[in-house]
Order: C-alpha cells, then structure tokens, then sequence
C-alpha cells in the first residue's frame, strides 16, 4: 500500500506540492492527471524516496520515505521509469538489462534478463545498441529495465510520451499485465484515453490533490454538457424565447438546438424553457462528458 498524508515539497519559494493525501491500495493501476508544473513528477520522486519531503509524510508499501535508510530500501523494491530513462548508447539492449540486473543483485541474471526480452518483445532487438535504437524501442526498453529487479510496486512518469498510437497501445498492454501479475502501478500521464484504458483510479493533482476518483465516476460527476434538443420545427423566433428564457444562446445545428447544461442550468430547465417557448420536442440527449471534459471541469472549479 502507498499511502501519504498532508504531502508537501518546497524548492526554495516555490511550492511544487502542496498538503498531498491519498492511499493507493496494493495491486490498484492509479493513474496521475495535472497540467504540468503540477507536481507529479515531484510527487513520484518524493514516493520513489529519490528525494526529501518537506512537510507531511509517505509510507511506501510499509517503508517511511522520510528515514534515509527506509527511503533506499524504497528505491531498492521499486520499479521506476523516469521522465528521462539515462540509458548507456554504447550497450546493447541485452547488455543494459544485464547491467542494471547486476547493479541490483538479481539472482539468476541470465533468465531475468531472457523473460524481460521474452516480455517486453525485446528479443528482436537484443544485439542493436542503444544508440541505433527508436525512441518506441528505447522506451521498451527503459520499461525493462524498470522491471529487472521484478518489483511489486512500479512508478512510471509518462510512459507513453513521444510514442506512437501503436508502440503507445503495446505499452499500456505491458501495464495490463503488470496489473494482472498483482503489481501496484502509479502512472503519470497527460493522456486521457490511456488513463480511461489503464487506470483503476485517478488522482487529479494541482499543486494540490483537486479529485480522486474512478475515470467512470469523475464522467459522471461532470455537470458541464450540451443537451442537443431535437425539434419539429425551428424558427428565429423560437430560437430567440429560449435564449431569453434561459439567459443563454443555443447553437442550431441540424439536430436541433444545441444547449450547454450546467449546475445552475439542468436538463430538465433546458427542456421546460424549450416547451414554454413554444418548442414541440422530438428527442432530447444530453452528451456523456468525456474525460477530458470531466478533467478540465475540476481544473476550471478548482480556480486559477
Ligand atoms: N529540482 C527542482 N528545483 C526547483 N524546482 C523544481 C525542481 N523540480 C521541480 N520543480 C518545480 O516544481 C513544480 C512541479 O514540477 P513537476 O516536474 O513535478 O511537474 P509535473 O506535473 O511533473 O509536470 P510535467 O507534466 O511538465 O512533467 C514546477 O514548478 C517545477 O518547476
Ligand atoms: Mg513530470
């Protein structure tokens, strides 16, 4: 379990993040949202125990980060992909996995190193050194390498930023897996279908923690959506008594009129304003929020 209380990192002036808490249970795929600057890769690296925590405090599958001692016994458990992997260009991908298994004491060098390539489809490219590789391949790879110690807790920031659909596709697949072998994954990231496909649980962080919820429920707890009202007949003048009724302009489109809803302006007022100015209704839909309208709702809620 990772669980942090009132997480707070300062740098000098600035704070990057401020009074963070939340609990990950063991085995959940969490996923961090936020624009950037807003402190995600500072709250991995404070997790990850690679560096200090100002106020507030993080306990890491039982491990204290604020001890020194816990803190690398922290880094030795965990599997963490960096914003920027530092891989050795002159190594070959078998070489660097080799490397870092040996750096880490992983018993049974050979075979670790064997299923890694086997996993991450790797093999292909064992003998090609790093220099030659593409930024997708050089990615896998990073990814391997965070795996070598075959940790139950993983970090990765970004893991699919500068990929391809494709090579973006094959790694959420790898965090599946990670998922299914009972790993606890915390994933940063800007991209919100990844979040929807990968994600048990998401944090939308800010400097502060603004929500924490299921993809699915943050959807549903969105207010802001077009209802689109479908008509048997649309005339200006029709068009104008809702505006006045309802203190805002609908779009005509060929479906009809098109009515943001909100907190203050429901469903339900949108479609009594329609009726009361005339309106005979034919269908009425309001759009599902996506994430990604569901997201920029907290951040706009929660203010500059
Ligand atoms: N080592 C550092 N020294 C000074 N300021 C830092 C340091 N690391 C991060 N910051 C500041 O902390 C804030 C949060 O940065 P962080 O990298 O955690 O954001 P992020 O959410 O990961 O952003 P991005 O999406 O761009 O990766 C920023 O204002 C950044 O400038
Ligand atoms: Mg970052």
């Amino acid at each position: 379990m990772i669980q942090t209380e009132a997480l707070t990192r300062r740098f000098g002036p600035v704070t990057a993040v401020d009074a963070v808490t939340f609990q990950i249970a063991d085995g959940e795929v969490f996923g961090l949202l936020g624009p950037n600057g807003a402190g995600k890769t500072t709250t991995l690296r404070m997790l990850a125990g690679l560096i200090g925590v100002t106020e507030g405090r993080a306990v890491v599958d039982g491990l204290d980060v604020r001890d020194p001692a816990q803190a690398a016994q922290v880094r030795a458990r965990l599997g963490l992909l960096p914003e920027e992997p530092g891989l050795y260009p002159d190594l070959t991908v078998r070489e660097t996995l080799d490397f870092f298994a040996r750096l880490q004491h992983v018993p049974d060098r050979r075979r670790r190193v064997d299923d890694l390539l086997d996993r991450l489809a790797l093999g292909e490219r064992a003998s090609s050194r790093v220099a030659t590789l593409s930024k997708g391949w050089k990615q896998r790879l990073a990814l391997a390498r965070a795996l070598v110690n075959e940790p139950r807790i993983v970090f990765l920031d970004e893991p699919t930023a500068n990929l391809d659909p494709e090579a973006s596709q094959e790694v959420r697949a790898i965090i599946r897996d990670l998922r299914d072998r009972g790993c606890t994954v915390v994933l940063n990231t800007h991209r919100l279908e990844e979040v929807e496909r990968t994600c048990d649980r998401v944090g939308i962080l800010r400097t502060r923690l603004l929500a924490i919820a299921e993809p699915r429920a943050l959807r549903r707890a969105a207010t802001d959506a077009p209802a689109t009202i479908g008509l048997e007949h649309v005339d200006a003048d029709l068009v104008h008594a809702v505006a006045q009724r309802l203190g805002v302009q609908p779009d005509v489109t060929e479906d009809g009129l098109v009515i943001p809803c909100t907190p203050s302006r429901p469903m339900a007022d949108v479609v009594a304003a329609v009726v009361a100015a005339g309106g005979r209704i034919t269908r009425a839909v309001v759009a599902e929020s996506s994430l990604e309208d569901a997201y920029l709702e907290v951040l706009r809620d929660a203010g500059r």
